[in-house]
């Protein structure tokens, strides 16, 4: 699909959905909790954090760091900032590829579910590394392209619209090209629900995996 055609997609998902998790098309609303709760525990406490959540959605994910933290949300689509905002993101509508913000804004950048979507992802990964503070965290969460479960499902379901995958491996190089340093990787297995924390050499967590986060922290310069 094309980025505009994306665009008037979830526009409609959030107005069909009320601003709901499943405006952002997890599996179910149990496998979006058990990784939203997962990847925050991953990351430790965070309080007193500029944080970016890019690709936002309605802003479900990053809802529970607001209280403690700045949270800002960028999205192209309308409709679901309207609910980001009522969660109490601090929002901008525009182009992930674009961000407007200064070199080095934020703590933590999230981007996730989103670059499934992009195919010119590396553009838009460049980005997220700019605004990235020296020593702040960027993480990254998308579809596992060596997932059995996935080749299954695209051989059934013809009209399947998130084509675009990844490696670990694809995502590893990006990371230390763009400066980042302590990679981790965190696998999502749905719909078992579980996840695991292996750079995902072994063969469960290479092909029954859906879907991996990976995490890097930006070298200071
Ligand atoms: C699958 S949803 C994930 C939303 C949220 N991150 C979550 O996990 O709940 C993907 C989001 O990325 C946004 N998006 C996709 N491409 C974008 C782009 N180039 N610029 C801005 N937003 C984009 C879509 O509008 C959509 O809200």
């Amino acid at each position: 699909m094309s980025q505009s055609n994306w665009k008037e997609y979830f526009n409609d998902k959030a107005k069909t959905h009320g601003g709901s998790v499943m405006t952002s098309d997890y599996f179910n609303e149990k496998s979006f909790y058990i990784q939203r709760e997962n990847t925050l525990k991953w990351l430790g406490a965070l309080k007193g954090k500029e944080i970016l959540d890019a690709g936002c959605g309605v802003g479900a994910f990053s809802e529970t760091l607001v209280k403690e933290n700045t949270v800002h949300g960028v999205d192209f689509s309308e409709k679901s900032l309207e609910f980001a905002k009522k969660r109490g993101l601090t929002t901008h509508c525009g182009d992930l590829g674009a961000l407007p913000y200064e070199n080095g804004k934020f703590d933590l950048v999230l981007c996730i579910g989103v670059i499934q979507l992009i195919t010119d992802y590396k553009r838009i990964i460049n980005e997220l590394a700019r605004v990235t503070k020296p020593g702040g965290t960027l993480l990254i969460e998308t579809l596992n392209r060596n997932s059995l479960q996935r080749k299954m499902y695209s051989v059934i379901n013809k009209d399947k619209k998130f084509d675009l995958m990844y490696t670990r491996e694809e995502l590893e190089s990006i990371f230390n090209q763009l400066g980042f340093g302590s990679i981790e990787f965190m696998n999502i297995h749905h719909p078992l629900s579980f996840v695991t924390y292996k750079k995902g050499e072994g063969f469960i967590d290479k092909c029954f995996s859906t879907s991996f986060a990976i995490k890097g922290v930006k070298v200071k310069a």
